[in-house]
């Protein structure tokens, strides 16, 4: 039970994500719980979320490819269908071997449309990009929403961000820099931000860009996890025992170490898969991690991020409950004000009804009246 209620408040928040993007920045004073992806340009970031999905749906290549946040929720649902298996199974999609009834993506600038084609949400967000900023490598703070419906997701709520960089490239403006931090700042500056600061192993850990700047907004370490990507490109002989030991910096979340997959094996199509089963053997048969494979790879990443979303959300409850009673009453008054009813209001009443839905189906636990999110590994 407590995992189906921990889905069913995830998935609240997400609905009230999508209500506050529909009326634009009015409702933005309430911040909703989320993980943001932070590091340098390459350092693995779309990498992790592809591994945590289970699926190949970024867009990919040299450069900035991610110019927009990507607000990502993964809901979880239980196969309605059968499951693929080997041949058996007709195919949904004969573009994408691995399409199958029971998974799909949904935008929000494209309502009630089903993409069962991964390969065709990695065209839409490629699309809806250069819609928004042009083709020239330009970025915009003005978020792409993806909602993932699987039953191999955990139910969480992601976002994937521009990489830090240092060099404008192209016709880049010259600031781009600056303007890449602004972004950044903006999502995890907020206190209700989980931040996945991504580094790579085979760089100096001091020098990470994700650890500096996510220190700056929480210097101490409550709502930082750091993720350890490119393992398996280590010299021989080296190994992160240290930084997982909390020796070199110490986060109170700490970190977990994921293999990914590299350049030539994406140019070579190897299946997520096959790469998640890599990781695992690596992870088990390696000398200075086998005694602790089960606090290493995405599998762990993702269960480790369900249960700090849980938490987070039930900490942060109280403060959007106080901030959504008062939102409530304001729009009330104005509503009054103007004579009007809820229905006329347009978006407006779509977040008062998704609110009002909230906080009845959520008051006990929003008034802290229950133990039921207590999750123990
Ligand atoms: P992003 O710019 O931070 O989103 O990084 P990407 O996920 O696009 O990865 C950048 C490059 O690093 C790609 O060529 C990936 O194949 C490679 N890469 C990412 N993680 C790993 C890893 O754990 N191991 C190896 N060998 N390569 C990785
Ligand atoms: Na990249
Ligand atoms: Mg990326």
């Amino acid at each position: 039970a407590t995992n189906t209620l921990g889905s069913e408040i995830v998935g609240i928040v997400n609905k009230l994500q999508d209500a506050f993007t529909a009326v634009g920045t009015s409702a933005s004073q309430i911040d909703l719980p989320q993980i943001c992806v932070l590091g340098s340009q390459s350092s693995g970031k779309s990498s992790v979320l592809e591994n945590i999905v289970g699926r190949d749906f970024l867009p990919r290549g040299t450069g900035i490819v991610t110019r927009r946040p990507l607000v990502l929720q993964l809901i979880n649902r239980p196969a309605t269908a059968p499951q693929p298996n080997g041949t058996a199974t007709p195919q949904v999609n004969e573009n994408d071997p691995h399409a199958n009834e029971n998974e799909w993506g949904e935008f929000l600038h494209l309502p009630n449309q089903k993409f069962y084609d991964f390969n065709k949400i990695r065209e839409e967000i490629v699309r809806d990009t250069e819609a928004k900023t042009g083709k020239n490598a330009g970025i915009s703070p003005l978020p792409i929403n993806l909602r993932i419906i699987s039953p191999n997701v955990l139910t969480l709520t992601l976002v994937d961000l521009p990489g830090l960089t240092k060099v404008p490239v192209g016709d880049q403006p010259r600031d781009i820099e600056k303007q890449i931090r602004d972004m950044l700042m903006k999502y995890i500056s907020k206190p209700s931000c989980i931040i996945l600061a991504v580094t790579p192993a085979n760089s100096d850990l001091a020098n990470s860009d994700g650890l500096k700047l996510a220190r700056d907004v929480d210097p101490e370490g409550q709502r930082t996890i750091g993720v350890l990507t490119k393992i398996d490109l280590m010299d021989v002989g080296t190994d992160v025992v240290d930084i997982l030991a909390g020796r070199v910096i110490p986060l109170r979340l700490g970190y977990v170490p994921v293999v990914n997959r590299g350049q030539r094996d994406i140019d070579s199509n190897k299946p997520i898969q096959q790469a998640l089963q890599y990781e695992r053997d690596f992870f088990e048969n390696h000398p200075a991690y086998k005694g602790k494979a089960n606090y290493c790879g995405t599998p762990f990443l993702a269960r480790k991020l369900n249960m700090l979303l849980m938490h987070h959300i039930r900490a942060t409850l109280p403060d959007i409950k106080q901030r959504i009673t008062s939102q409530l009453q304001k729009y009330n008054a104005e509503l009054v004000t103007l004579g009007g009813t809820m229905a006329d209001q347009g978006s407006s009443s779509l977040v008062l009804q998704v609110i009002t839905d909230f906080c009845s189906e959520f008051r006990a636990t929003i008034d802290g009246g229950t133990n039921d999110l207590s999750l123990n590994e």
